[in-house]
């Protein structure tokens, strides 16, 4: 039980990444929001939880809508006591290259990913600094360190949530609450799985995503999972304005030519 005594809140946590921590800290003993836009799946996410002996709160919210935002978390404290543990996950992914993407997906990439996390910060930080002790995970994403094609708007929240930890965690360090970032590689998510169903010849793709990787492989939820265990409990307590790679390497890697 690495993680009991902790109210978490975990945004984006229908499905994908964003589930999968919520189940591993609810093993773990903390009591979980769980915030999306799919009401139903969070509902079902919860009912997992429940039967496997775990505490949550179904919490459907849109992140970039304040007032919801607001409720989200005076629900959960009225639920489950003030909310120690903040996971910023819920993100949208506009592809294509730059001038092909509409003002309103840009617009609205900025809305979830930074301010919507700006939102949920500003929601729960007061209760943080009442009890004196926070742990605030943002998700980040090797997109956010290295340049990939068709992502523009994305990398840029990406980069941005590593700026937005190294800020908070001056501003906060000394009042308990710590702030940190995780930037994943490719995982085997979901997301994938539709991007990749969605193209005429899936297979080599998938092996070109392993490839990549210097591990040799995308990496699973649970891997992530992990390393937001770690950075919302105590065990992580000296640790704040970091940014995590779990990427198989893919961030440090360089090219030599070949023969
Ligand atoms: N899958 C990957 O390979 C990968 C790699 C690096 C980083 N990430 C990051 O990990 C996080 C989760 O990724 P995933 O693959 O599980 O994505 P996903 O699309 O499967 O899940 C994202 C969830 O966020 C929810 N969401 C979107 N907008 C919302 C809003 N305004 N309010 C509330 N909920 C909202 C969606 O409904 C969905 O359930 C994202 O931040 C993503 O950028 C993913």
């Amino acid at each position: 039980m690495r993680l009991g005594g902790k109210v978490a809140i975990i945004t984006g946590a229908a499905r994908g990444i964003g589930r999968g921590i919520a189940l591993r800290f609810a093993k773990e003993g903390a009591k979980v929001g769980i915030v999306d836009l799919d009401v139903a799946q969070c509902q079902t996410v919860v009912d997992d939880i429940k039967s496997a002996g775990g505490d949550a709160l179904a919490l459907g919210a849109d992140i970039a809508d304040e007032a919801q935002v607001e409720r989200t978390v005076t629900k959960m404290r009225e639920q489950f006591g003030v909310v120690n543990v903040l996971v910023n996950n819920a993100a949208v992914m506009p592809a294509g290259p730059l001038h092909l993407t509409t003002p309103a997906d840009f617009d609205r990439c900025i809305a979830v990913n930074l301010r919507g996390t700006y939102l949920m910060c500003r929601a729960v930080i007061p209760g943080m600094l009442e009890i004196g002790k926070g742990s605030i995970i943002h998700m980040s994403s090797v997109t956010g360190i290295l340049g990939l094609p068709g992502l523009a708007a994305y990398s840029a929240t990406k980069a941005g949530l590593s700026g937005l930890a190294r800020a908070m965690s001056t501003d906060y360090a000394w009042q308990g609450i710590r702030v940190n970032a995780v930037a994943p590689g490719t995982i085997d998510s979901p997301m994938l799985h539709d991007f990749l169903a969605a193209q005429q010849n899936p297979e080599p793709l998938r092996q070109q995503f392993d490839a990549m990787h210097p591990i040799g492989r995308v990496g699973q939820i649970d891997e992530v999972a992990s390393v937001f265990v770690f950075l919302a409990s105590d065990e992580s307590s000296f640790v704040t304005g970091a940014t995590y790679t779990v990427d198989g390497g893919l961030s440090v890697k360089g090219e030599q030519p070949q023969d």
